[in-house]
């Protein structure tokens, strides 16, 4: 009797995301941390719970925003409005073409 490959496939453990991507739910893109210093906006907002900070004060204390900057606007719209977890991509203020000169 030869194996099932489908049944194989189907026992196997699926690769997955961590459970903030997965619970997100909405779609591929899923924002959920800054990634050169691997830490969660979940995570860092609960130290910032504990001891807020201003986006600068944040790069000096943890790193986020201050190597390549993307998750500057995640950390600043988590500040504005606690989400931190976000399925959009965010731009700097100052990448927006408005603003661009
Ligand atoms: S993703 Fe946060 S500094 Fe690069």
């Amino acid at each position: 009797m030869g194996h099932d490959s489908s049944t194989q496939a189907e026992g196997r453990e699926r690769p997955q995301r961590d459970d903030t991507a997965r619970d997100a739910g909405r779609g591929d893109l899923v924002i959920d941390r800054c990634v050169c210093f691997d830490l969660r906006f979940s995570d860092l907002k609960k130290k910032l719970d504990e001891r807020p900070a201003t986006m600068d004060q944040i790069a000096r204390r943890y790193g986020c925003g201050s190597c390549c900057g993307i998750c500057r606007p995640y950390i600043e719209r988590m500040l504005e409005t606690g989400e931190t977890v976000f399925t959009e991509v965010l731009h700097a203020e100052s990448d927006k073409p408005s603003e661009r000169r």
